[in-house]
């Protein structure tokens, strides 16, 4: 008998043990271990390219609804050609002298690299999120020369999460037309809410800088009083996600403001006036 044990090696010595054996049911455990590895790192890798076309819909297709573009079951990729994307220097509000292709340009890889990134300084930094890319897309969307609707990317720092979204404006530069989020962990049904369609439907004109160019727009706490002068400036808070909602407000203020697309809109709004 130890002859015929020995005869059949280490595998199946293993075998022939009971099932309650230790040994056996660590054997079993690492082997589907490894089996499932295998397949969850094959089904990644094989499905990489369809999650890459997939992000990518996802952000053509907010980029969409936030100008009320947005039919179910179109062809998101030809819709989306009617926009011209640029990319943006924050800085000095102008289009980039660069030759990074924006179809291809990751803001959120830019603002961690050493070249495209830029530090922000705590009284900055009032969107919670450590740098900002040196430049940033927009998309614009045009009737003849003239831009008829303006979409910039906006993030900032919700309670649990960063919160990723774009924001549509209108041909004044000033006036809201749409606001989508397409990417956050906040809780469904508390700062989950930033999604909600008829909380978003409250943004659309409403505007962003008073007549001295600063940004007076916020999310208020609680409700908003329409009879106020100060009402085309503030938006309904979430009800039970104050800070949420706070993130959100931060996030207009730092993204509208001068460290954002502040100087790039107030060039915008200025060659508009010149016209
Ligand atoms: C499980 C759980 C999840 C919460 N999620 C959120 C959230 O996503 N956003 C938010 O602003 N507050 C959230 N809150 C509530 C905050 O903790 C906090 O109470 C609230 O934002 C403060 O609002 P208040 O000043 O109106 O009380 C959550 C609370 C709990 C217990």
């Amino acid at each position: 008998m130890a002859e015929i044990t020995q005869k059949k090696g280490f595998l199946g010595r293993l075998m022939q043990l009971p099932n309650d054996d230790p040994k056996k049911t660590i054997f079993i455990a690492i082997v589907l271990c490894l089996v499932c590895s295998v397949m969850v790192s094959t089904a990644a890798v094989s499905l990489k390219s369809r999650q890459v076309v997939n992000q990518k819909n996802d952000i053509r297709q907010n980029i969409l609804a936030v100008t009320d573009q947005f039919e179910p079951g179109m062809d998101m990729e030809a819709a989306f050609e009617q926009f011209e994307v640029r990319l943006v220097d924050l800085a000095n509000g102008q289009y980039a002298d660069t030759d990074i292709d924006p179809a291809t340009y990751d803001q959120r890889k830019a603002a961690g690299s050493p070249d495209l990134g830029v530090r922000l300084e705590n009284q900055q930094d009032v969107a919670g999120i450590g740098s900002r890319a040196k430049y940033a897309p927009v998309y614009i969307l045009r009737d003849g020369d003239e831009i008829q609707q303006l979409v910039i990317p906006i993030h900032g720092y919700g309670l649990w999460s960063t919160m990723y979204g774009f924001l549509s404006l209108g041909s004044d530069f000033n006036t809201i037309q749409g606001l989508r989020f397409y990417e956050h962990a906040e809780t469904p049904g508390l700062g989950g809410e930033i999604e909600n369609p008829r909380w978003l439907a409250k943004w659309e004109g409403k505007k962003i800088y008073d007549e001295n160019g600063n940004v007076a727009f916020r999310v208020a706490r609680g409700y908003v009083d329409n009879n106020l002068p100060q009402a085309e400036y503030k938006v309904d808070g979430l009800s039970g996600a104050t800070l949420t909602s706070k993130g959100v407000s931060n996030m207009i203020s730092f993204w509208l403001g001068e460290d954002g697309f502040g100087p790039y809109l107030q060039s915008l709004r200025s060659e508009r006036g010149n016209n």
